[in-house]
């Protein structure tokens, strides 16, 4: 890095470091790389092909062991503060009509899963395509309310219609390549919901993309997206690494388009910032100056209602 005054002297240190970068990427997929070579990117239709490859969401390939593990390590202080609370709020939990059982569509390593059964009292029934991940959650996060379940080809086929009274999908969408996938999970959680249950999307915000949050940055500044387009997420570890993640670029405008196709209804988009936060969570806004998230939200909340009673 020029400027580094390590790799400018050639340190026993700098080649150390470099040798242990070396080898942690070497640990990773091709695409977790991406970033380091974003301004020269080109995508053609074969590097879209090897992309979506990797990130076919019915393979262990879209969250394999290396990025599980790394993804359980996330501090995801700023999804406690303006992203996962919303997300119950939008779903009617601690609110007069509260539900009682939970879809968590994508649970990854189930830390939402397990706290929402622990501190909200919903039984939790909890999702996901990755091996990797549900071995994580079934170690870390178990709990009484929750179960995990291996979700394939999008099915939920142990669950029956109308089954469940909320369900939610955080930063699950994102994964998806293409629109045909986004539309088939919809469609299958608007199946098992109950009728009068609501369905929450959690992502970042599309309008705020490239934008340097308190712990994270979705997309590269300057860049403008389009629906599909793939692009890097930048994440921050407990360990105060930087995590990079590749997603797909889904507008707030798509994804109620989809949720009204499916059937749902009472179509809503959120976009909290700080002074939206009632009272510090288990992420004491206070710890961190969130300058950032007191203006621009870092997140979108898109939902809906399907319809019936
Ligand atoms: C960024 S993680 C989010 C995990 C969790 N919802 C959270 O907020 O911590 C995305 C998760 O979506 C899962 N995923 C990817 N494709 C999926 C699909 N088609 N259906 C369900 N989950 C999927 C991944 O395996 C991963 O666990």
């Amino acid at each position: 890095m020029p400027g580094d005054p390590l790799s400018a002297l050639g340190s026993p240190v700098a080649d150390a470091e470099q040798a242990i970068n070396r080898a942690a990427n070497a640990r990773r997929p091709w695409y977790m790389n991406v970033q380091r070579r974003r301004l020269g990117y080109r995508e053609t239709p074969a590097s879209r092909a090897k992309w979506m490859r990797h990130m076919e969401p019915n393979t262990d390939t879209a969250y394999d062991a290396s990025t599980s593990a790394d993804f359980a390590e996330v501090d995801d202080r700023v999804g406690w503060v303006l992203g996962y609370p919303f997300a119950l709020r939008a779903l009617g939990v601690g609110g007069p009509d509260a539900p009682v059982t939970l879809l968590d569509y994508g649970c990854g390593p189930g830390k939402v899963a397990h706290r929402v059964a622990r501190d909200h009292g919903l039984r939790v029934i909890a999702v996901d395509p990755s091996a990797e991940m549900l071995s994580i959650a079934s170690r870390r996060h178990g709990h009484p309310r929750v179960v995990y379940h291996r979700v394939r080809e999008h099915r939920l086929a142990f669950l029956a219609d109308s089954s469940v009274d909320a369900a939610m999908a955080c930063f699950v969408f994102l994964a998806l390549p293409s629109l045909e996938q986004v539309r088939a999970i919809a469609a299958e959680v608007w199946r098992v919901l109950r009728p009068g249950g609501r369905f929450v999307i959690l992502d970042p915000h599309s309008d705020h993309v490239g934008m340097q949050f308190s712990a994270f940055r979705s997309g590269e500044p300057g860049v403008s997206y389009q629906d599909g387009d793939p692009r890097v997420a930048h994440l921050l570890m407990t360990n105060g690494e930087w995590l990079e993640l590749p997603d797909y670029f889904w507008s707030a405008h798509t994804y109620q388009e989809i949720l009204a196709e499916v059937g749902f209804t009472d179509l809503r988009t959120d976009a909290p910032v700080l002074a939206d936060a009632e009272r510090p969570g288990p992420a004491d806004p206070r710890t961190w100056d969130y300058d950032v998230e007191r203006e621009h939200a870092p997140f979108m909340l898109v939902h809906g209602c399907r319809p019936g009673s």
